[in-house]
């Protein structure tokens, strides 16, 4: 896999409930933003050398990328072009609010190059979608599935599950709906209402709108056995498919293929050292108008420790639904000592991982894997604790 880049657009008409994104109400520092944008890609042309080049897949991502001028992502994507290179079937993404999703938006987000859009759609119910503080209701995200899948082909939806007053029936009713439009990407995440002060009120004075954990549970599993049913069966762990329609881009996050992030709060990982920017519009703007870094952090990958970046490689590649070549996985193990391994050990026999034959390079059949088994999946966090 090339390279890729993440571009952050931190926009937004509303701020949504339930939202911790780094993203403002407003784009009244659009322009400026932009050309700090510029800026900043222009300032990393030397790390356009070697391996960081012909970039295959760029995803604008936020905030909104729909709610800015088209014309500011087309001169991200022509100073990338020019500094990094494309290869000849760059994936571009856009994350892309349903409100936005317009006819004459749509054309333009075509025009300027993306050909792969991801619509948050979170629930097809507008009792649902009220308490979010979404700006668009359940017919209107519905349109707009429909005309993105007839613009693009290529489409994703975001679902969340776990939102206040949801059923299981409800979200089987938005899953249906957006098949039924035809989106050959779904993303699922269940709801974090940790910092979102509003839902936490609301959680404490009707609690009953909320799932427990096992509630939530049941629902994942609920959805991906009718996802897989539907003919997109899960490739990661919040992330379903049709064949050949998985995002190009985000598997570079869990195969460790180098991905350069521009923009406020954007991270990186050039293939050793990941860094990122800061979390501060403010200081972005300041940074690069005055042409200094926006990096703020940056360190080796495993800081350094060959055994510390092969644990995060088998972290990583356990979120896959493929999971990881057992020769890679029983490397660690035995590096392990002996209370660890067997703690691995335990998750095997508690049923959270699995050894399956699976298709190694190529397809081609025999080569031994390790993955998460479905369970394995709703306590991935006590597995990934493991390899810490
Ligand atoms: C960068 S965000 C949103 C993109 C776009 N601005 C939108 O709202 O449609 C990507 C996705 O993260 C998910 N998300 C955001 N906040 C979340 C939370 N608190 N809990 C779970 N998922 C969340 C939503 O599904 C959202 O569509
Ligand atoms: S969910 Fe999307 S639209 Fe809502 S505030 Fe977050 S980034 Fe903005």
């Amino acid at each position: 896999m090339n390279p890729g880049a993440y571009v952050h657009v931190p926009f937004c008409a509303h701020r949504c409930a339930y939202c911790s994104f780094v993203a403002l109400e407003g784009r009244s520092e659009e322009k400026e933003y932009f050309e700090g944008v510029e800026r900043e890609i222009r300032s990393r042309a030397a790390e356009a050398v070697g391996v960081l080049r012909d970039f295959d897949s760029v995803y604008f991502g936020g905030g909104t990328p729909s709610y800015v001028d088209a014309s500011r992502l087309r001169g991200v994507l022509s100073n990338l072009e020019e500094v990094f290179g494309f290869s000849s079937d760059t994936e571009v993404t856009a994350e892309a609010n349903p409100d936005d999703l317009t006819p004459a938006g749509l054309l333009d987000l075509r025009a300027l190059g993306v050909n792969r859009l991801s619509v948050g759609v979170q629930s097809l119910v507008d009792a649902e979608l009220s308490p979010l503080e979404r700006r668009h209701d359940a017919a209107g995200a519905r349109r707009a599935v429909w005309d993105a899948v007839k613009a693009f082909g290529n489409v994703s939806a975001d679902l969340m599950i776990g939102v206040p007053g949801q059923t299981r029936e409800t979200l089987r009713g938005s899953l249906d709906g957006l098949l039924e439009a035809g989106v050959s990407h779904l993303s699922a995440y269940l709801l974090e209402i940790e910092k979102a002060p509003k839902l936490v009120a609301l959680k404490r004075s009707r609690p009953g709108l909320f799932a427990d954990d096992d509630e939530m549970a049941d629902r994942w599993l609920e959805l991906d056995e009718h996802l897989s049913a539907a003919g997109l069966p899960r490739y990661e762990i919040s992330n379903w498919a049709r064949p050949g329609f998985e995002s190009r881009h985000n598997l570079k996050y869990w195969t460790l293929t180098p991905v350069l992030g521009f923009g406020v709060a954007a991270h990186s990982f050039d293939g050793t050292r990941r860094s990122a920017n800061t979390g501060s519009l403010a200081e972005y703007l300041r940074r690069t108008r005055d042409g200094l870094s926006p990096v703020v952090t940056s360190e080796e990958n495993g800081e350094g420790s060959d055994l510390l970046r092969k644990k995060e490689g088998v972290m990583l590649g356990l979120r896959l639904a493929g999971g990881v070549p057992s020769c890679s996985f029983e490397e660690i193990r035995r590096s392990l000592p002996a209370a660890e391994a067997s703690r691995i050990e335990d998750a095997f026999l508690a049923g959270l991982l699995e050894s399956v034959e699976g298709p190694g390079a190529g397809g081609l059949a025999g080569e031994r894997r390790v993955r998460l088994t479905r369970r394995g999946v709703l306590l991935s966090n006590e597995v990934f604790s493991l390899f810490l």
